[in-house]
């Protein structure tokens, strides 16, 4: 694993998107993995003022999004799908029909499960997968439990993600309670994987995740057994690391 020191939130913002960038030079019509949340945001924002300055061209490049909120209208402000236009998609020169999310309005979880796998395998796989962490050490909705989940799969939010994703919706009762994503097989079968990290509050679950125990009980973990991860993270998320 190569891990990179950022100095904080935005150089950690820099440094993914530099990655990315170098990612869709290189293979103009690459498959990127991409994720949500509060950290890729600032990466998100550094895309597009480097595709607005004319240094990015996402004309072939196509996205499979980790996961989405079942039951959750793609209009719906807090689905992903309006996520990724709001901070991505609609800003740059992406083709709607290269942009893939599960679907949250497939009432079938095992059909639209199985729709999701065999799409990004009709893809060719994922080139680049960027990832963010959670507190518990989930990636993509993949929560700690006994054992790995594999494939993309249906999940019951666990209490800590339902507590902190609540912000973004007007009460807790709102925020939805399952969730479609990516599986770790999944997630694991990514050519590169690039992590982000930002801030002392995942000091604990950074330190566990990539210096502890490979347990599903911190699904991050098994991250080290991918050949080609990145982890970015700035001081305050590095800062509990062992020297
Ligand atoms: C988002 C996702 C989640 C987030 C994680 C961290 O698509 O899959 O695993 O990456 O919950 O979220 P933030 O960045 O908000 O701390």
């Amino acid at each position: 694993m190569i891990i990179y020191k950022a100095e904080d939130y935005k150089d950690m913002s820099r440094k993914a998107a530099n990655i990315l960038s170098a990612q869709v030079i290189m293979k103009p019509d690459c498959v990127l993995g991409l994720a949500t949340g509060s950290t890729p945001i600032g990466t998100y924002e550094q895309l597009v003022e480097w595709y607005k300055k004319g240094d990015l061209d996402f004309a072939k490049v196509k996205t499979v999004n980790l996961d989405e909120y079942k039951g959750l209208e793609r209009t719906n402000e807090q689905s992903y799908y309006h996520f990724m236009h709001q901070h991505l998609f609609h800003h740059v020169n992406i083709e709607e029909d290269n942009i893939h999310l599960p679907n949250g309005m497939e009432p079938d979880a095992k059909k639209e499960c199985a729709r999701y796998e065999q799409l990004i395998q009709s893809l060719g796989g994922v080139d680049l997968q960027l990832l963010g962490l959670g507190h518990n050490g989930h990636i993509g909705f993949n929560e700690p439990c006994e054992v790995f989940e594999k494939d993309t799969h249906c999940v019951d939010l666990a209490e800590r993600t339902i507590e902190a994703n609540k912000r973004f919706f007007d009460s807790i009762e709102e925020v939805p309670r399952q969730a479609y994503t990516m599986g770790i097989r999944t997630i694991m079968q990514a050519k590169k994987i690039l992590i982000i990290v930002s801030g002392e509050d995942k000091a604990d679950i950074v330190r566990d995740a990539f210096f502890g125990p490979v347990t599903p009980m911190v699904p991050a973990s098994i991250l080290q057994m991918h050949n080609d991860v990145t982890l970015i993270a700035d001081k305050a998320a590095l800062s509990k690391i062992p020297e």
